[in-house]
């Protein structure tokens, strides 16, 4: 017999132990720490980032080192800045930590799929740009969680970057500074490329929480100053959950790490919410939690913020026709068909894991056997998903696996709105 060589032998023994795609896994790279450039004074806008506020306004937050006013100038042409809006400025405390100025700006209104120039504190060494979503379909959006700051952070935005998209929506866990203040800065810093010129629009994760008992009690200190989402607009009372419309999509962010029993808050809000959509308007649904409901990975099995959260929520969703539900918390990549209470169900939401952003926590490499029927693709490698809704009934959905820097579409697939399929009319 002839000798079996390379990639005949790969293959022969991946057949052999059942792995069809074998993935010579990179290995994991080192955190990156953002220092303030030299060159900024007390004054100069730092940690620039954009977040949609309404049908037509943005909200852009930055930090200055010092004092400097919360304003915002804009026009649709490079240096010049005819209109302005002005907000306010906080800081907070953590230990021995106390924060910059935290600046907060509502813009507008402004017109879709504009470039928008602008400058904030009215500091002329540095200009911004940012494009609007568009008013109509299609639109694309970028989604990745547990982002952290490592080389593969950096590789996952830079693919980001990469895809032209119009939002990102992040499933929580940004920073990963865990108590350690100064990394939110560098955080800020390494984002701000991208999160200043698209919106983007976050929900919080277990390190986000930074809870000391006694010490340090509040939770979510330094995500509720830094990431001001639009919450008083849905009528929601939390920072840590709200809505919004966007280019055809109803967007609803949950937080897994907040009250969600049907007593709660959220729940209400939720209810009330879901009960406010207006198909006709927004014929996709999306719903982004933290911890997934649904997860044949080892890791994170049975906590509370998972199997409690889809106990109560879930059946709010499917009734509701909600066409996904994208989660983070775990490293890995996961996609499952259409499911609800545990079955396969053609009218409830796909539900996919995307929590592969690059965090210094490494990858969730192990999976249960045998493999569920509902578990379509699952993957622990680092990466990002891309869903471009096309039009009311179709959207492509890729996942983008970071492999040796380059950026490669390993699982794509269709769906259609369950909003046009007759068979899943309430
Ligand atoms: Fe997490």
């Amino acid at each position: 017999m002839a000798a079996i060589k390379g990639p005949v032998l790969v293959f022969v023994l991946a057949m052999a132990f059942g792995c069809v795609v074998c993935y010579d896994r990179p290995v994991a790279r080192k955190d990156v720490s953002i220092p303030q450039p030299k060159e900024l004074s007390p004054t100069s806008p730092q940690q620039v980032h954009a977040s949609v506020v309404g049908a037509d306004k943005m909200r852009i937050s930055w930090i200055t080192e010092g004092s400097a006013p919360a304003i915002v100038e804009y026009d649709t042409s490079p240096g010049s800045y005819s209109k302005s809006a002005t907000g306010s400025t906080s800081s907070y405390r953590y230990l021995t930590y106390k924060s910059g100025k935290i600046h907060d700006v509502v813009i507008g209104p402004l017109n879709p799929n504009t470039v928008y120039y602008y400058r904030c504190s009215s500091d002329s060494t540095r200009e911004f740009s940012l494009k609007t979503p568009p008013a109509l379909l299609p639109i694309k959006f970028a989604i990745v969680g547990d982002l952290g700051q490592t080389g593969w952070t950096n590789t996952t935005l830079e693919h980001i970057r990469q895809s032209n998209y119009d939002m990102l929506l992040l499933p929580g866990d940004l920073s990963y500074a865990d108590f350690i203040q100064p990394l939110w800065d560098s955080f800020g810093r390494l984002v701000e490329p991208l999160a200043s010129q698209r919106p983007w629009m976050v929900t919080q994760g277990n390190h986000e929480l930074e809870r000391i008992p006694v010490i340090h009690s509040t939770p979510f200190t330094s995500y509720n100053a830094r990431w001001h989402m639009p919450f008083e607009e849905s009528g929601s009372s939390s920072n840590l959950y709200y809505s919004f419309d966007v280019t055809g999509v109803h967007v609803i962010m949950l937080g897994s790490y907040t009250d969600f029993d049907p007593a709660s808050d959220q729940f209400k809000w939720l209810q009330d919410d879901l009960g406010k959509i207006d198909r006709g308007k927004t014929p996709w649904i999306m719903a982004i939690i933290h911890a997934p409901w649904y997860n044949t990975n080892t890791a994170h099995q049975g906590e509370p913020e998972s199997t409690l959260m889809k106990k109560f929520m879930e059946e709010l969703l499917y009734k509701a026709r909600v066409d996904f539900v994208f989660a983070g918390h775990v490293h890995a990549y996961e996609r499952f068909t259409r499911v609800y209470d545990g079955n396969v169900d053609n009218c409830a939401p796909v539900h996919i894991t995307i929590g592969d952003g690059g965090n210094r926590e490494g990858l969730a490499s192990k999976y249960m056997y045998p493999t569920p029927e509902m578990s379509i693709f699952r993957e622990a490698s680092f990466g990002h998903g891309q869903l471009e809704v096309f039009n009311a009934t179709h959207a492509l959905w890729t996942w983008h696996r970071n492999d040796d820097d380059v950026s490669v579409v390993a699982d794509t697939v269709w769906f259609t709105s369950l909003s046009s399929d007759p068979a899943c009319k309430l």
